[in-house]
């Protein structure tokens, strides 16, 4: 990593919000399309920045900039690309409630599926479940080689404890569930076939040529009821809801949406696991 310290100090030492938008121009026959994308850099994302300057540089001033930070978070209820509070406080070694109520015994626990997936939110909730396994993983790394421990207000909870909670999580994601399917796609027998993605519900052009006309991604492949031609191969999809259920079509984006958010964690996870 390139850092030029000068610059990414500015930025951290303010407190200031930060705002983007992007611009992206559609155009397809008469359905000209303008969609402005807002992103906002907020405290914890500043915090999370600083934490990994610091770990980069070894520059100080980054470490009192966490230690002077009014904001760092509290107890979060999710780990998130929109809400980063947790990995900063990772980093600091600071995020033992969110861990606490991840394995239920914090004041406020995450709640679980009956078949014992974390669940929080109905909209692609895979993403939440795969981050918090990272956490419980990374935790876990970090409690070991001291033989430490964490004080949750339900009892003492070991390294062992927070490995197992992510092995539960990764067994469920690959297949131990009540439905009997990986929520990894290409993964097992049984997998989501109709995943909400573009590049993997259109023919490739390898096994039929003929040219896809600007709506005839929607009208001929996004509504066709038919398994994907493309298999995406590691995707993770948005995952049941919470009662286990889950709906293999295309159109039900808050289940059949794969995105990097959700499979990246994963992948720390499984190196740790495999
Ligand atoms: C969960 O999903 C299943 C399958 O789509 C559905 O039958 C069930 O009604 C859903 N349950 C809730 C509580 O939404």
């Amino acid at each position: 990593m390139l850092i030029d310290s000068g610059v990414n100090l500015r930025i951290v030492q303010t407190n200031h919000i930060f705002f983007f938008f992007f611009f992206f121009f559609f155009f397809c026959g008469q359905n000209s399309k303008i969609v402005l994308f807002f992103f906002f850099v907020d405290q914890d994302e500043l915090l999370w920045a600083a934490a990994w300057l610091h770990r980069a540089t070894d520059d100080k001033s980054y470490l009192d900039y966490l230690g002077q930070a009014g904001n760092t978070g509290g107890a979060r209820t999710e780990f998130s690309w929109d809400d980063k509070f947790v990995g900063a406080q990772v980093l600091v070694a600071k995020a033992e409630q969110f861990i606490c109520s991840c394995i239920q015994k914090g004041n406020s626990n995450v709640k679980k599926t009956p078949g014992g997936l974390l669940w929080f939110l109905p909209f692609n909730n895979l993403q939440y479940t795969t981050t918090a396994t990272l956490i419980a993983t990374v935790y876990s790394e970090y409690l070991s080689p001291k033989r430490a421990s964490i004080q949750c207000s339900g009892g003492i909870v070991q390294s062992s404890a927070l490995l197992d909670l992510a092995r539960s999580q990764v067994d469920y994601i690959l297949g131990s569930n009540p439905n009997g399917m990986s929520y990894m796609v290409g993964f097992g027998s049984k997998y989501p076939t109709q995943v909400h993605h573009r590049g993997a519900s259109i023919v490739s052009i390898k096994k039929d040529p003929s040219p896809v006309a600007c709506q005839a991604g929607f009208d001929a492949w996004f509504n066709m009821n038919a398994p994907n031609p493309n298999v995406l191969d590691g995707a993770i999809v948005g995952g049941p809801n919470d009662s286990d259920g889950y709906t293999d079509s295309r159109s039900n984006f808050q289940m059949a949406e794969a995105a990097t958010v959700n499979t990246a964690p994963l992948v720390g996870v499984l190196a740790k696991l495999a």
